[in-house]
């Protein structure tokens, strides 16, 4: 072991906690649950059913119950939390112990859901296996389900008591879903970290690996602008002089929800916020706020890593009719962050239709 295998970044605030990048580190989770528990309630995604066991193994000396639940959006139902509420009922489960998730930004959400409501609150350890659960879901307290009508309507602020960033789970992924969690990273680049853009606009997408110290890098950095921006604003209530806050987080997703909402949430979210984001920096050059170059490069680094910046066949009256129902719109006002430039950012209230068709148009895939 050398002494560079893992990076503890520390999130601030009233419920403070670690975030351990690494190799291996799935190894502390008996350190991190911490002793006068006797229950562990492991959440995890069907898919990773095959690595219960190497987390479960160090929890010998407790009892640990696991809730396989569906893939990805599938487990954020009312249904699938009332049955491992009923669940944790029948086998006594106390405030005193734990919920520990295993799996991508959906189990994420639901188990830190809850364990939010549970007893009005138990600790609740994540262990993202996914680049966007790492990067976002798992740091920063939000948790949530679905309804029929929206994602993410009913929720809690929740934070974590920790999270292990196991790189080696990235090695299991697909090369599209590496490739949506470097959407959220180039969001981060974007918003707040230059050097993100500049590291990977160096690396090689093809050779990105658990192994490869710029992934790590990009990780650690996604992870520490988010750590910044949740200690600041962990509610969403708004920045200071003129910064807006947790907001900035959903740079890009108001298009990219309504294109999810629209496909019927056939595309990954990744994809989806490539196209926001890339629909944002062409609203804001509209708005005469960011330079030509900058919306150029979010094209370039999008698709640099696979990421679509050209969309086509759905009309704007219909994702303009689902951003205006977008929970984050403040009355019957559009709501979208822009920048003025890389890591400058800024709200834009009620752009003109004009605006808001104008960057539709430069997003459509052209014929030739
Ligand atoms: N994923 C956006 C946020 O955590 O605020």
């Amino acid at each position: 072991m050398t002494a560079t295998t893992e990076t503890r970044i520390h999130v601030g605030g009233a419920s403070p906690y670690d975030v351990v990048v690494g190799t291996d580190v799935r190894r502390h989770l008996r350190a991190m649950i911490g002793e006068g528990v006797e229950q562990v309630a492991m959440v995890v995604d069907t898919r990773l059913e095959p690595f219960v066991d190497a987390v479960a193994d160090q929890l010998s000396d407790l009892h640990v119950l696991v809730f396989a639940v569906p893939e990805g959006e599938e487990a954020k139902t009312a249904d699938v939390a009332a049955s491992i509420w009923d669940s944790l009922g029948d086998e006594g489960f106390t405030r005193s112990d734990v919920v520990v998730t295993l799996g991508g930004g959906a189990t994420t959400d639901l188990g830190g859901f809850v364990a939010a409501t549970w007893l009005r609150g138990v600790r609740v350890i994540h262990v993202p296996t996914t680049l966007l659960g790492m990067v976002d879901a798992a740091v920063g307290g939000k948790t949530g389900i679905n309804t029929g009508t929206g994602k993410n309507l009913v929720g809690a602020f929740h934070e974590p008591a920790g999270v292990l960033c196991d790189l080696g789970y990235l090695d299991t992924l697909s090369p599209e879903e590496l490739a949506s969690g470097m959407a959220e990273v180039l969001k981060c680049g974007f918003v707040a970290d230059p050097e993100i853009l500049r590291l990977a606009e160096s690396a090689d997408p093809s050779a990105l690996s658990a192994q490869d110290p710029v992934l790590r890098e990009l990780v650690e950095r996604a992870i520490r602008v988010k750590a910044d921006v949740v200690v600041a604003d962990l509610r969403e209530t708004g920045g200071r002089d003129g910064h807006p806050g947790r907001e900035v987080l959903n740079y890009g997703h108001t298009l990219a929800h309504a294109v999810e909402r629209v496909s019927g949430y056939q595309i990954r979210h990744g994809e989806a916020v490539a196209l926001g984001c890339v629909y944002v920096a062409e609203l804001a050059h509209r708005a005469g706020a960011l330079s030509a170059d900058t919306v150029d490069r979010h094209r370039d680094l999008f698709s640099r890593f696979g990421l679509p910046t050209a969309m086509a066949g759905v009309p704007f009256e219909d994702l303009h009719e689902v951003m205006k129902v977008d929970k984050k719109a403040r009355g019957s006002q559009l709501r979208f962050v822009i920048l003025d430039d890389v890591a400058r950012p800024r709200v834009l209230a009620g752009p003109s239709e004009e605006h808001l068709r104008a960057a539709f148009d430069a997003l459509q895939t052209s014929d030739d």
